[in-house]
């Protein structure tokens, strides 16, 4: 089947945070949601729901738990069981659940950077001393420096974070690289906190995500793995996630006070996510090939532009754009105001650097990198 990722769909007026932050005249090209429409089954499911009309308090359903067991086993060879699976709102709030819950107040954890910023926001905000460990670009990929996170640990560092595949960089780590860091978390006794909200946009072909869970047995008792369909399949606005915890007393903590803190989500997101894994394989490869046509254009566009560089994106639809070339003093409204918005690179914490959302449609793409061209 056949999908239009080209169509042309209003989204100023629908509350989009994306659209109506800034004026017209401005291409929006930060927060990471797509511009295009979801896929017909989940559109179908949640109509279906609507049409039921009772909308009254409801329990996460056993066949996405099912769902989930089944996609885990056969995208990764990771056997889980159905009742490590702990549903939330959002993976946001499955980070500050981490960062509060897996974590004591006297205990320390170790955060890479630059980074999605809920990552660092999530300790800050529990009150957790936390240190940030640089990545590093070796051989164009944005990977940890092994020596400083050696160098970060504390005798009472108790948590790391992992963002995978990497939201800024586009990193997808490979089994090696997190067999290493699963080492360092075995010898420091770590548990992880590892998002893998961007494992199913994979653009370079040939490059698996892998789960740093199901790397061993011990890596995964250690691990809360956080997952969800809303950034792949487009409903964000929408949507739900899932923590993935073997170890029942990090599951316990994890959940102590969920359902007091973070409401539950809605039906019309377990409605979307059982549509969006049971039915929707075909629509996600079919915008992975647009997406990956529309990073192809980015990397090749931004190569022409002297004042920026940027690393291969290997995943996510987000690009990672060095502008310290530029010269000039803040390359967020340097870009706004000639008519690009992307997220600030202060808000990763690099401050030279912007990030480009490239989930729109080409033609509205090419006016922004013509855009970009013109002021690089
Ligand atoms: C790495 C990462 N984690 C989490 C989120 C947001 O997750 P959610 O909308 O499920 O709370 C984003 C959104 O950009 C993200 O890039």
């Amino acid at each position: 089947m056949a999908y239009d990722f080209d169509e042309v769909i209003e989204r100023r007026g629908s509350w989009s945070t994306r659209w109506e932050k800034f004026p017209e005249q401005i291409i929006p090209l930060w927060v990471a949601d797509t511009d295009f429409r979801a896929p017909p089954a989940v559109l179908d499911a949640i109509a279906r729901r609507a049409a039921h009309g009772v909308f009254g308090y409801s329990a996460p359903p056993a066949e996405l738990r099912d769902v989930v067991v089944e996609r885990m086993q056969r995208l990764y060879g990771w056997r889980i069981e159905p009742g490590w699976v702990v549903f939330v709102s959002g993976v946001v709030p499955g980070l500050h659940l981490a960062a509060r819950h897996c974590l004591r107040a006297d205990q320390h954890a170790l955060a890479p950077i630059p980074v999605y910023q809920h990552l660092k926001r999530s300790l800050e905000l529990a009150r957790r001393a936390n240190t940030d460990v640089p990545l590093v670009l070796s051989n164009g990929r944005w990977v940890w420096d092994e020596d400083a996170l050696a160098a970060a640990a504390r005798s009472n560092s108790r948590l790391l974070m992992l963002c995978n595949p990497q939201n800024p960089g586009g990193t997808i780590f490979t089994r090696a690289e997190l067999s290493r860091l699963a080492a360092f978390a075995e010898k420091y006794d770590l548990v992880i906190c590892s998002d893998e909200i961007h494992a199913d946009i994979l653009l370079d072909e040939g490059k698996p995500h892998v789960p740093i869970a199901s790397v061993s047995r011990e890596t995964c008792r250690r691990t809360v793995t956080l997952i969800s369909p809303n950034k792949a399949f487009g409903f964000p606005g929408a949507g739900c996630a899932f923590a993935i915890i073997e170890d029942p007393e990090l599951r316990r903590a994890f959940s102590s006070d969920h359902h007091a803190t973070v409401h539950d989500a809605s039906v019309f997101a377990y409605e979307a996510a059982l549509a969006a894994y049971r039915e929707c394989g075909g629509w996600l490869e079919a915008q992975l090939a647009y997406l990956r046509s529309n990073r192809d254009l980015v990397e090749k566009r931004v190569a022409s532009m002297p004042g920026l560089k940027m690393a291969h994106v290997e995943a996510t639809y987000l690009a990672w754009i060095d502008a310290s070339g530029l010269g000039v003093a803040d390359p967020y409204q340097h870009f706004i105001k000639h008519g690009v918005a992307m997220s600030p690179g202060a808000q990763f914490g690099a401050p030279g650097y912007v990030r480009l959302n490239f989930g729109t449609r080409r033609a509205l793409l090419e006016k922004a990198l013509l855009r970009m061209k013109e002021n690089s």
